[in-house]
């Protein structure tokens, strides 16, 4: 029934337990709203991979609404990004990009990775205490991308800083003015990374930003706004999503100890119970698509330019496609979830967020023997996205 259905991204209860609401939208037409911009709600798995399927019909770009102009713009500066943009132009930076973000370059970060996990763990270990989220989830993804990027890893603090405010925007409604503090950390961030880029095109390394930087030397180039939009883009689409990977993912575990325990004795389940945890309460709630013409989805028609809410994290657990679907479960095989997304914006990071996590879970696990939640039913604090969802804090007993 409609008057059941309740969804308010912008409500820090509804975001903090979004699943239950779902559960009103599964087995039939994308339920349609007005909540400051027309809206379509998608929870089926079958309409999602359809439309993630059809980027003609379906466009990742807010051309015609230009309901996220504002923060698009401040970030951006108008620059095409991957993410939010159709082919040719998706083409031409997907191919780019791909050819200096390689499974090599990805590969070769495997030994600091380890590293760079034990460290953060010893620093746990020796105060006695382990806040999953500040002592691990949070600096592990921001530093292994600083040193792909080849930018001083002691650096991290201060782009993790402006990161999180611009991450913020995405709570500010559509329409709505951008607070200047989020400006600011946009133009901060941009003027960093904008410094990196000049001085590794005076002295190129091994770095990516080098091999970006080459690419942009190429006939058919990445403009230099496109390359300083790319580098904006790897860090807030794939920081703040590893982080919540690692932290919903403990989560999950903790209050599933019978999971944990099974984990604990099979760590060669590790990088499966991963997949399960992007499938039980992945780090991406919802993508955008825009329909560009009238489409129909599942028997409902919707009027064009509609802002489609393509919600993967209720795709997956849609029990036409999951069996007890609600269940965490590592042993399950959870084939074709959709938390990277589907179809020709497939995540580019998924190997490099795959790679972090098995190697996060997998030394924990092994550092810390009694890993278990400090508080069973302690309330829990969610940070302020929607889109991205993860919890502020969640301590451990390491003891
Ligand atoms: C668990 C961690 C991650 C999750 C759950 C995730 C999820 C996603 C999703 C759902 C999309 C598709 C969005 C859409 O179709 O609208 C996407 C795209 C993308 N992701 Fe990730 N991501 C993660 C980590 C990363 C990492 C580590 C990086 C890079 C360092 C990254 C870079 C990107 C880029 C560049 C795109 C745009 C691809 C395109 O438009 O062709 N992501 N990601």
């Amino acid at each position: 029934m409609d008057e059941q259905i309740y969804f308010n991204p912008w409500d820090p209860a509804f975001r903090d337990n979004p699943y239950p609401h779902y559960k009103p939208l599964y087995g039939r037409p994308p339920h349609l709203l007005n909540l400051f911009i027309p809206m379509a709600l998608v929870a089926n798995y079958a309409d999602a991979v359809e439309i993630l399927g059809d980027h003609r019909r379906f466009s990742s770009s807010d051309q015609a609404n230009r309901t996220f102009e504002e923060q698009d713009r401040t970030l951006f500066a108008g620059a095409a990004t991957m993410l939010f943009s159709d082919p040719p132009t998706h083409t031409r930076l997907r191919k780019l990009v791909s050819r200096a973000f390689t499974p090599k370059r990805i590969k070769d970060l495997e030994p600091r990775i380890r590293e760079i996990t034990a460290t953060l763990l010893d620093r746990a270990a020796s105060r006695g205490a382990f806040e999953v989220v500040a002592d691990l989830a949070t600096p592990l993804p921001v530093m292994v991308i600083a040193e792909m990027l080849g930018v001083p890893p002691g650096d991290y603090e201060q782009f993790k800083h402006w990161s999180d405010k611009i991450i913020e925007s995405d709570n500010v409604p559509p329409g709505m003015p951008l607070p200047d503090e989020i400006k600011q950390a946009a133009q901060e961030l941009r003027g960093y990374f904008a410094q990196a880029i000049e001085s590794r095109r005076r002295e190129p390394g091994a770095d990516l930003i080098s091999a970006l930087v080459a690419a942009h030397d190429e006939d058919d180039a990445l403009s230099a706004g496109e390359l300083l939009a790319f580098v904006l883009l790897l860090l807030l689409a794939g920081n703040e999503t590893t982080t919540n990977l690692i932290g919903n993912g403990m989560l999950a575990l903790g209050r599933n100890p019978d999971q944990l325990e099974l984990l604990r004795s099979r760590p060669d389940l590790t990088a499966q119970a991963v997949e399960e945890m992007l499938r039980y309460d992945g780090p991406v709630q919802s993508t955008v698509r825009y329909n560009v013409e009238p489409v129909e989805i599942s028997g409902a028609r919707i009027e064009p330019n509609t802002t489609i809410f393509v919600i993967l994290a209720a795709a997956n657990r849609d029990p036409a496609r999951y069996a007890n679907a609600d269940k965490f479960d590592i042993t399950r095989e959870p084939i074709g979830h959709l938390a990277f997304g589907d179809g020709i914006h497939f995540c580019l990071g998924a190997a490099l967020a795959r790679l972090e996590a098995t190697i996060a879970f997998g030394a924990a696990l092994e550092r810390f023997p009694r890993l278990r939640l400090a508080e069973r039913d302690a309330p829990l604090r969610y940070k302020g996205s929607y889109f991205l969802r993860g919890l502020s804090a969640l301590t451990l007993a390491i003891d």
